[in-house]
């Protein structure tokens, strides 16, 4: 410490005054620019990186390891807060964390934020498909799409997939073997999607075409060029073989060789209706590929996750049995279950919210800001990718008591707006929301009302390179029937 007489330290302070001036006022300029440098691009926490690189090593790190590639946005949240960014692949990533935040983001899509333009994307499902098309097409689209996914018009689907489910449980049943219920799900889905929109029953061909679906879903966030060998090389040539069989299938439509009554002849039947009233041929085309794409994992998934948690929870296993068996003793020896009876599974339904809650089957949902703008006072930038974090919400403590817990009831109480959001909201919610509730309805009631059954591998890793949380080993399970009640 410096020890100065009263003379010394008013000598000092005169001779050294100017500098004294001179070094407080660069202190505070210095402190004030910092100040105004955080409020703008560094206002939200986090690591930007080198330029284009940032975090996406981290980032895929992440996704190739058994914990899913949610774990990096865990330990950012952990180290940053909730709110946090982040650059992947060149872009700046803002994880919104909040209800607030999903209802800003939902209530101004298209008019302040949009998907993201994928070339890829496009390439892959079509340029006229509702992930790709302008506001205005869409409307238009979605309206003209939407009349076969409403809750009235599935009563056809509940038939036919609980017939096809009810045969493939009892087929696995009399094998007595272990089955991957994710593998015995992404195959049902499909099958019965194709069926439902385009009257395909036939294995070979629904094979062909599911492999194919699954080259340009994988092709859809890959590298656009078109070098064989390349994901994107196989899924543009597999979206050509489509397109090419739904073109002849629909020429065979309009040729009257061919009349189904489906999702398909549905479109076709407004060929005499005016230009704003029906599709074309591409944007049929385009809709029935996204729609198969969009539908058959997420739903798949969604099974998986019902089956592993309620082998872990079976006080709600056995609430669900009864009231599934209470269904059963209504109707006649083998009837099929109709629309009447999903509608009165009300305990099954909460079984299903719970499921989409904590299994977050996608994990977030994607936007680009169109303009500068803030987010609950937080400063996003025009250009930024803002990420409605759905996981987040699903989990947050202060809207879901014990948030890790499984507990259907929960949903006994009306939840708060934008708090549970698994199909997203506003103008581009799911389109197939009401037909994955069904399904997973059905295939509830189906395996709870026939069935018990024990989880042959409880191996909690996750897949490796998927944005969809699935369990690696599929979640195998082998069957016991009921037989006749309890
Ligand atoms: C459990 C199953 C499902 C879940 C969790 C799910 C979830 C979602 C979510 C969150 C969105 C909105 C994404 C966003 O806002 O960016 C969405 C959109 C969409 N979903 Fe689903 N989905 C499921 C099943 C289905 C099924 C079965 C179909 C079709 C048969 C389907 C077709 C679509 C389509 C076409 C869109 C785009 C809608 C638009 O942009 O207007 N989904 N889905």
């Amino acid at each position: 410490m410096l020890n100065l007489s009263k003379e010394e330290l008013v000598f000092l302070v005169q001779n050294y005054y100017d500098a004294f001036i001179v070094a407080v006022f660069a202190i505070s300029v210095t402190f004030f620019i910092s100040k105004v440098c955080r409020r703008g691009s560094d206002h939200i926490p986090g690591r930007l990186g080198l330029p284009f690189i940032g975090e996406t090593f981290s980032f895929l790190r992440a996704t190739n390891s058994t914990k899913g590639c949610y774990d990096f946005i865990r330990c950012r949240r952990q180290w940053y807060g909730k709110w946090f960014k982040t650059r992947i692949f060149g872009k700046i990533h803002v994880f919104v964390p909040s209800t607030e935040g999903a209802k800003t983001i939902f209530t101004n899509d298209f008019a302040n934020f949009n998907k993201g333009y994928v070339k890829s994307m496009a390439d892959a499902v079509g340029d006229k498909s509702l992930l790709c098309v302008p506001h205005e097409s869409h409307k238009r689209i979605r309206r003209l799409l939407s009349d076969p996914f409403s809750m009235n018009s599935l009563s056809k689907f509940v038939k036919t997939f609980d017939k096809m489910l009810s045969e493939r449980l009892k087929e696995l049943e009399e094998s007595g073997k272990s089955f991957s219920v994710l593998d015995f799900s992404m195959k049902i889905t499909f099958d019965a999607m194709c069926n439902m929109l385009m009257s395909i029953t036939e294995d070979s061909l629904l094979r062909q075409i599911e492999k194919d679906c699954t080259a340009v879903s994988d092709a859809m966030l890959s590298i656009p060029i078109m070098i064989p060998g390349t994901r994107y090389y196989r899924g543009i040539k597999a979206r050509r073989r489509l397109i090419e069989g739904f073109r002849a299938m629909i020429s065979r439509r309009r040729n009257g060789e061919e009349s189904c009554e489906d999702f398909l002849q549905s479109m076709l039947a407004r060929d005499p209706y005016p230009e704003n009233e029906k599709l074309s041929d591409s944007e049929i085309m385009d809709n029935l590929l996204t729609l198969i794409i969009a539908g058959q994992t997420t739903t798949a998934a969604a099974m998986m996750w019902s089956v592993k948690y309620l082998d872990e929870n079976t006080e709600a296993q056995q609430r669900l049995r009864e009231e599934q068996l209470s269904i059963t003793r209504n109707k006649s020896d083998g009837a099929s279950l109709a629309l009447e009876d999903v509608n009165r599974m009300s305990y099954g339904l909460k079984v299903v919210k719970e499921t989409l809650r904590m299994s977050n089957v996608l994990l977030w949902f994607p936007r680009v800001a169109l303009n500068d703008c803030t987010i609950e006072g937080f400063e996003i930038k025009k250009g930024w990718h803002v990420d409605i974090d759905a996981t987040c919400i699903h989990f947050d403590p202060d809207l879901y008591k014990d948030p890790e817990q499984f507990n259907p009831s929960r949903f006994d109480e009306m939840q708060k707006p934008y708090s549970f959001i698994p199909f997203g909201s506003g103008a581009r919610t799911c389109l197939g929301m009401n037909m994955a509730k069904v399904t997973m309805l059905i295939f509830l009631h189906r395996l709870t009302s026939g069935y018990k059954w024990t989880v042959d591998d409880q191996d909690p890793s996750l897949e490796k390179k998927t944005h969809i949380p699935r369990l690696s080993s599929g979640c195998p399970i082998s069957l016991t029937p009921l037989n006749n009640g309890m």
